[in-house]
């Protein structure tokens, strides 16, 4: 049973009001941002790594710069949005301490390797493009700092998925070799891409919730439909063929009927066992020391500038 403040909240989200980081909020409304926002932003820095694996590998020097500018984005989006979560009262250093003690998640997805430059193309078609089905929806989100952050990254995603989609055009159109590297690429990338709306919404713990207070905007199942729905024509137009044998366009229900993902391989992968969970948080801890230097040199750099001001 909600009290007086509680039902005012609830009040001003059902109006459709933006939460701002200095306006009253529930601890427990606070808290799921603080772990969908921070997941989210992992899930940008390590989604870095497997499209970094390609930038020296790329067939040509367009092809290089344009998966550099991506990479880049990633960063960025990930600034955003800790910024958005250091809003609601936590540090970077405590976000970054629980995405590498394993506290805090990052997308599934990022747990597959990129073997060949094929992947290249189904990562920017498929999960950027499962990405933008998920982005989308959530610029309107209650929060007001996660809504900005949110239309800030929308404006960019659909160039990461068009070149995604471009280099699949290429290749599925170009030689025997060329075709067959793209048909593995989307059969490794297909399921893993519809992992990325999370479970099925009988197992979401936080959709309900959620919901109620506009930190997600649909159902799980709801936005992977929609994913299935929008990819398939694209795959057909590829002339790839999506790896799943019950797949079937169903008139009545206008949309197709598709194989669940495995989710025993889901929650593996979530709970630190997938192909490459240990070779990721590695490079990011790594990452993070290496850096050391440059935090404790601009946080010096900073004192001194503080103290000469006082002076
Ligand atoms: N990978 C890792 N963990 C996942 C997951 C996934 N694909 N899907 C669900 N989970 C986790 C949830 O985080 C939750 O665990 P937690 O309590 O420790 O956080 C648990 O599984 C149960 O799932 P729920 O459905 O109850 O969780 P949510 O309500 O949080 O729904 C979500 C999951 C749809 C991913 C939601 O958190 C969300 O919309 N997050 C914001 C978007 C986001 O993070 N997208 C990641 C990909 S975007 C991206 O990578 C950048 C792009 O440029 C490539």
């Amino acid at each position: 049973e909600m009290n007086p403040q509680e039902r005012a909240f609830q009040e001003r989200i059902d109006a459709g009001e933006k939460i701002e980081p200095k306006d009253w909020m529930p601890e427990a409304y606070r808290k799921n941002l603080i772990r969908q926002i921070g997941q989210h932003a992992h899930s940008e820095i390590v989604g870095q790594l497997p499209e970094g694996n390609w930038i020296t590998r790329a067939p040509t020097l367009e092809r290089k710069a344009i998966l550099l500018a991506k990479v880049q984005d990633e960063a960025g989006h990930g600034l955003y949005l800790y910024c958005a979560a250091e809003t609601l009262g936590i540090s970077r250093d405590e976000l970054f301490e629980q995405l590498h003690s394993g506290k805090m998640k990052y997308s599934s997805i990022f747990n597959y390797p990129t073997l060949t430059w094929a992947d290249m193309g189904a990562v920017g078609w498929l999960v950027d493009g499962a990405a933008i089905m998920n982005q989308v929806p959530l610029q309107r989100t209650s929060f007001g700092p996660y809504s900005r952050a949110m239309i800030r990254i929308c404006k960019e995603e659909s160039f990461h998925q068009r070149q995604g989609f471009d280099i699949m055009m290429k290749m599925a159109n170009g030689t025997e070799a060329q075709k067959r590297m793209a048909q593995d690429a989307l059969n490794r990338f297909w399921f893993p891409a519809l992992m990325m709306f999370g479970p099925s919404d009988k197992d979401s713990v936080h959709s309900a919730q959620s919901m109620a207070w506009k930190i997600k905007m649909n159902t799980n199942d709801e936005l992977r439909q929609k994913f299935v729905d929008q990819t398939v024509p694209q795959a057909e137009y590829l002339g790839l063929t999506v790896p799943d044998e019950n797949l079937v366009w169903n008139e009545e229900k206008g949309g197709y009927d598709f194989s669940e993902p495995d989710w025993n391989e889901f929650f593996d992968v979530i709970s630190g066992n997938g192909p490459c969970n240990t070779e990721r948080l590695e490079t990011r801890k790594n990452a993070w020391e290496d850096g050391a230097w440059v935090r404790e040199a601009m946080q010096a750099h900073a004192e001194k500038r503080a103290a000469r001001a006082k002076a």
